[in-house]
């Protein structure tokens, strides 16, 4: 059976920092709350000066991966776009991110995983190499979150979390017998917890989902989070599944070189390695210099690893993880060949 292997990875984020100083200018919050609350230090976000979507952002970080990659746009034959953020309503980002990249018939996926977009991605990526269906696939997470966040002090649980940023990995079909690339995956969702994490407007379920009688102050228009529910379920579901994925694969904990998890709170990963009893450097952080990129933040964490040489020997197994609106949690292991 064909191995999915991961040729290259590509990141982007957009030059502008918003530290959390920056932060109290515009609401009440302060650099003291968001480190000790979320370890997150500074955030990217677009300006108004260079408004971009999560496709272009995206496209950036698509290109350093097919560089890393030595492919071309040509020779990918599918692409998947993961957002929770799209540049419009519809169509989807990865249409843009063909057109971007000059590609005129290359089929594009999109996917609304929120912050398991990437595992959600990389598990489809995995099934149509494994079923003949694609060769070389494009997996891209992208999110613009700044230009739809509430910067008042209303909405200051999200906002002081959310960055703006995208990454991207290259897969490709191997025909090798070693039991490498993407040894094995696990998603869940859960609807029932859909409301406590989400953007209501605009919505298909209204009769006019932009209603005209609504102010664009209205909470709605915003993502709106019940942050310690979402806390609770993530320190409990994360070891949860990162024991089913473990079965699966047959590997105990200690065969993890690396976990690169879903960037959402530093002091939810650092709960989840005492709970599995991981040594602090087995759990990769980039928290700090992101924040929350969603989509974005599993790929973006693994360039950044890769980058400082954390991970990616042949032979080095990394486990991914995450948790997200939806809710949607899952984790996958990875072996480099
Ligand atoms: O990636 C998607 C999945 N999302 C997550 O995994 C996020 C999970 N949740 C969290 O990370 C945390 O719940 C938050 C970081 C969002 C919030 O931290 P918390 O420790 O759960 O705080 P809280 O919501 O219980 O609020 C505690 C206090 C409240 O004030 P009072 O009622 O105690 O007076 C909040 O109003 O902190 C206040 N607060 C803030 N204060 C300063 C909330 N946000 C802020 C803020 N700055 N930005």
């Amino acid at each position: 059976m064909k191995k999915s292997i991961i040729r290259g990875t590509g990141k982007f984020v957009p030059p502008h920092v918003v530290t959390n100083d920056d932060l109290t200018a515009i609401m009440d919050t302060s650099d003291e709350w968001i480190r000790q609350r979320t370890g997150i230090q500074q955030r990217h976000w677009i300006t108004e000066e260079e408004p971009c979507g999560a496709s272009d952002l995206g496209t950036n970080a698509a290109k350093m991966a097919l560089e890393a990659a030595g492919w071309t746009p040509d020779d990918i034959d599918f692409i998947i776009f993961a957002t929770l953020s799209p540049d419009i309503m519809f169509p989807g980002g990865g249409c843009l991110l063909a057109r971007n990249l000059g590609l005129k018939s290359t089929p594009a996926l999109d996917i609304r995983q929120q912050c398991t977009g990437f595992l959600y991605g990389f598990a489809t990526a995995d099934a149509y190499i494994k079923a003949g269906l694609a060769e070389k696939v494009l997996l891209v997470g992208a999110e613009v979150h700044s230009s739809g966040l509430d910067m008042s002090t209303r909405g200051r649980d999200v906002t002081v979390i959310f960055g703006d940023g995208a990454a991207a990995v290259c897969i490709e079909a191997d025909d090798t017998e070693d039991n490498v690339g993407l040894v094995a995956s696990a998603l869940h969702a859960d609807g029932h917890y859909a409301d406590s994490l989400k953007t209501e407007l605009p919505a298909s379920n209204l009769f006019r989902r932009m209603p005209e009688d609504i102010s664009l102050d209205d909470p709605r228009y915003f993502p709106v989070m019940d942050g310690p529910t979402i806390f609770k379920k993530a320190v409990r579901m994360l070891p949860q599944v990162t024991m089913e994925v473990l079965k699966k694969a047959e590997m105990e904990i200690t065969d993890i070189d690396l976990v690169v998890p879903h960037q959402a709170n530093k002091r939810i990963n650092q709960a989840y390695g005492q709970f599995l009893k991981l040594p602090e450097d087995k759990i990769y952080h980039n928290i700090q210099k992101y924040g929350n990129t969603t989509a974005a933040s599993i790929p973006l964490a693994l360039h950044e690893a890769m980058e400082e040489g954390r991970v990616g020997k042949p032979g080095d197994v990394v486990l991914f993880v995450g948790l997200g609106a939806g809710l949607t949690w899952g984790a996958s292991i990875y072996k480099f060949p």
